[in-house]
């Protein structure tokens, strides 16, 4: 079974070199310079982090079709390709009002009003990407998703113009907290 927890740090260790971090919106996170990933059920605590963030992948809550979840299995390559060497790590928090929100309310602004997975498909069909979602796992998380992103040098353009399409959408106006670090893959 593969692992659904993980544990992204940012301190002086791992084989990810943060090149920049901004805050797009609210609070930054504190300076980094490497980027560690740990998974599993056992997951190890630096006391030398300047920050530690956790998630868990889970089910998905908006790709309700059959049809459109083939289309994205098919379309999403895997994470850790070699050339491939250029990572994001985009954390996010969406506001209360979000929250308040029925599922169907939030379906209708992710999918119909946004159009989240088709605009990635259409900027970005061979993005790979891993999303986790921190709110279940207590109170005082201070994001509710993390997501990875990874893709070769080349196509850092083409991930910036996907993200200044998704930043524009109705979506993102739920969105209170975010910050976005890109990083290098280094082999230590
Ligand atoms: C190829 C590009 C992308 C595709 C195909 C894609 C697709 C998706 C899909 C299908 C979901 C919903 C999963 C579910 O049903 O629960 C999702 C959720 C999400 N994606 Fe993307 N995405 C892409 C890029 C991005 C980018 C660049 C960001 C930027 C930060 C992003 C942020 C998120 C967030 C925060 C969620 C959780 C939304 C929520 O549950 O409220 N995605 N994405």
């Amino acid at each position: 079974m593969s692992a659904r927890s993980f544990l992204f740090a940012g301190g002086d260790t791992g084989p990810w070199r943060i090149a920049e971090t901004k805050a797009i919106i609210g609070a930054p996170l504190p300076a980094a310079a490497r980027l560690a990933i740990a998974s599993g059920p056992a997951l190890p605590s630096d006391p030398h982090a300047s920050w530690i963030l956790r998630g868990m992948t889970s089910n998905e809550r908006y790709v309700v079709r059959e049809e459109d979840r083939r289309q994205l299995v098919a379309s999403q390559p895997a994470l850790g390709r070699p050339e491939a060497s250029c990572g994001a790590l985009i954390t996010i928090r969406k506001n209360a009002a979000w929250w308040a929100l029925t599922q169907e309310q939030r379906q209708n602004v992710f999918e119909r009003q946004s159009g989240h997975a088709a605009l990635g498909l259409r900027h970005f069909p061979a993005l790979a990407r891993r999303l986790h979602h921190c709110r279940d796992l207590s109170e005082n998380e201070p994001f509710d998703f993390i997501t990875w992103f990874e893709f070769a040098p080349a196509d850092e353009a083409a991930f910036d113009t996907l993200l200044a399409a998704l930043r524009a959408t109705a979506e993102w106006a739920y969105v209170e907290r975010e910050v976005d670090i890109r990083l290098v893959r280094e082999e230590l």
